[in-house]
């Protein structure tokens, strides 16, 4: 470890916040003194402040029977009502809440009073088809603004929503609406993407033709137009929501309620479904969306890239912005239709002010070159998130150069589904941030990195990064299966309190936190552990190479050996030959981080195999580093990839 600890460490640069940020910030330095003082204290000041309680809370935490807690137990709160109506009431009804774009270019600009009328009329279809507090509904929509209105329709009557990603398949589907018992599915009839329609109803018909499940009707939105097969159980949305009351008030539901499941596929097995519940869940997206961001809710205009399949679509496109009372761009398609400048052009048209993507994103776009963004005008941005994976300082500072102007700040936020919201993230106003570290615990959140026997690691070393506290975003459990639950995350130490993330992490003399990847894509060559992120972060950054992905493959001699899957930029792949491309990288590396790290193999590829939500599925990789039948590629955005990669490698 120490190899990789010290490449990390040549990383110097420091970035203070301007004057005239740290001047204006959101965030103050109290956020740190007051929730160091008196943790519980705080988080019951920041769940009073940020929403409201139809009944106040007595109590902040019940930890008397870890890992489950209860948050603000006694209090009673509507999620909707705090997403929606009381900014209405506050006199904010004319403020857009959203600035919705279709791929195929058509807008809506929809106010918070005109959100608010829809997600009543859509909490009174719910209740028509006998929805009631605690049922499970399941979403498999795109990026419209209904998926918005349905989730906070289905919090609203205090069910639970169940979002499915709208690239996932029929399988997944079904297994999904079986584990969580669902009672009505809403989709569309399709979306764009890429310039196609796609088809989402067939999906859900497929999913639903054994027969077996629950559900009762499907409600369905009508997107694109296209012709779907029409069964007894399915309702066109528009005319259910027509059919209706305009009114609903919304009622009030205990802290702990659930809010949604969310599944996450773990490192085997089938996907788990992650469970949320309001208070504490609510507290911690609006909390942080506030501070991390510098959230002014009057000026600012926010867009968050993320599908709400996701975890980060839930926290921070539906929940912490609207909780917030932002406003913010909602995006249908992909960022390369119909052309590769797409999301600068509504940086551009919307003048947005706050960009929250992930690094895979980012370095989509170094590849294609700065001359992109350069045609548009970026300069309303005032702040850039990352989250998803760790951000290589290459990709970190072509972020801050060439879309931040060299002004706007770059935060890079660590947190899990698991957690609900950022855990680990500088605030802008406040924090002299560094290229490629996530750097610091949100005030509130205690985080430690420890070694494999639970001993606090010290400055300048990593180890395994551990919640040591409860939180108030933390998942209450996995649905149906509380033991997965304590075994997942709980049991590593053998101190029921202490949560393990699968994440390693190492601390800089300075204390602050750099993420190096998953534990389990944690290499271990001759006896040296050495971070498949790290050896990426030294590749990407070589001028010649676009993006990398670096497995541990077994290896007779030295247990593990690096191998390195390397997209070529494309100006430099004329001129030179495979061999000497992969003899330099190899040299490279070794020079940057120590021989060691030395890859022993470098594939130059074409494309990497990538999850609908960007994530590079290493597991893979190593498939076919070690000469083994791939395995399941269904969960991969283009099943073709690893057909040209085996190709490549003839
Ligand atoms: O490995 C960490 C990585 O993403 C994992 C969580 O994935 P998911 O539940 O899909 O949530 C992604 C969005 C919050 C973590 O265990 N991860 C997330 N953010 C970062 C990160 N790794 C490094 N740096 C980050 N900022």
């Amino acid at each position: 470890m120490s190899v990789q600890i010290d490449h990390l460490l040549n990383e110097t640069r420091h970035f203070p916040p301007t004057p005239e940020f740290a001047a204006q910030s959101v965030a103050t330095p109290e956020l740190y003194t007051d929730a160091a003082a008196d943790r519980l204290g705080f988080w019951a000041n920041q769940a009073r402040e940020l929403l409201h309680w139809h009944k106040p809370f007595t109590k902040t935490l019940d930890w008397t029977n870890p890992p489950f807690a209860k948050w603000f137990e006694d209090g009673e709160l509507n999620v909707a009502y705090n997403c929606l109506d009381r900014h209405v009431l506050a006199g904010n009804g004319d403020r857009v809440a959203l600035y919705w774009e279709g791929e195929p270019g058509e807008t809506r600009a929809i106010t918070y009073a005109e959100l608010t009328a829809e997600v009543k009329r859509a909490a009174n279809v719910l209740t028509k088809l006998g929805v009631t507090a605690g049922d499970r509904v399941a979403v498999y929509l795109p990026m419209i603004p209904e998926a918005i209105v349905a989730m906070l329709a289905i919090a609203r009557v205090g069910a639970v929503h169940s979002v499915i990603f709208g690239g996932f398949s029929p399988e997944s589907i079904s297994a999904r609406i079986d584990d969580a018992d669902a009672v009505l599915v809403i989709t569309a009839d399709g979306g764009y993407r890429k310039g196609k329609v796609s088809a989402l109803k067939p999906a859900v018909d497929e999913a639903l033709s054994s027969g077996e499940s629950y559900v009762r009707n499907v409600l369905v939105v009508k997107r694109t137009g296209q012709d779907v097969d029409w069964n007894e159980r399915d309702l066109w949305w528009h005319e259910e929501l027509a059919s209706v009351d305009a009114e609903h008030e919304a009622q009030p539901f205990a802290a702990e309620n659930p809010l949604f499941i969310l599944y996450t596929s773990g490192t085997t097995g089938k996907p788990k479904g992650i469970l949320h519940t309001t208070g504490g869940y609510l507290t911690q997206a609006a909390f942080t969306h506030k501070n991390v961001f510098d959230l002014r809710p009057e000026t600012d205009v926010y867009w968050c890239t993320a599908d709400i399949g996701w975890i980060t679509g839930h926290s921070y496109v539906t929940y912490g912005p609207l909780a917030n009372g932002a406003t913010q761009v909602l995006y249908e398609g992909t960022p390369d239709t119909p052309h590769p400048g797409r999301w600068w052009e509504l940086i551009e048209k919307y003048k947005v002010t706050i960009l929250y993507t992930a690094p895979t994103a980012i370095r989509t776009f170094m590849k294609l070159g700065r001359q992109i963004p350069q045609k548009f005008d970026l300069s309303s941005l005032r702040v850039l998130g990352s989250v998803g994976e760790p951000i290589n300082p290459e990709a970190w500072m072509w972020y801050r150069e060439v879309i931040g102007g060299n002004k706007a700040p770059v935060v890079d936020t660590w947190w899990q589904t698991e957690t609900g919201g950022i855990m680990i993230s500088a605030l802008p106003g406040l924090t002299t941030t560094k290229p490629g570290a996530a750097q610091v615990p949100i005030p509130g959140v205690s985080i430690d990195v420890l070694d494999d026997d639970g001993k606090h690691v010290g400055h300048g070393n990593g180890g395994l990064l551990v919640v040591t506290e409860p939180w108030p975003g933390m998942l209450r459990g996995i649905w149906g299966d509380p033991e997965r639950f304590k075994e997942t995350y709980w049991d590593k130490f053998g101190n029921k309190a202490l949560y393990f993330a699968g994440d390693g992490a190492r601390l800089d003399e300075e204390g602050d936190i750099w993420l190096l990847g998953r534990v389990d894509d944690v290499m271990n060559v001759s006896g040296h552990r050495l971070s498949t992120a790290e050896i990426e972060s030294s590749l990407v950054a070589h001028p010649m190479t676009a993006e990398a992905a670096v497995v541990g493959a077994s290896d007779e001699v030295t247990g593990q050996a690096v191998v390195a899957f390397v997209i070529i930029k494309f100006s430099h792949l004329d001129d030179t030959s495979h061999a000497d491309i992969a003899a330099t990288l190899r040299a490279h590396v070794a020079q940057q981080i120590g021989a060691i790290a030395r890859p022993k193999h470098i594939f130059i590829v074409k494309e990497l195999p990538k999850t609908r939500s960007g994530k590079i599925m290493r597991r893979l990789l190593r498939d076919v580093a070690e000469g083994r039948e791939i395995g399941d590629v269904t969960t991969l955005a283009d099943t073709m990839v690893m057909q040209s990669i085996s190709n490549t490698m003839k």
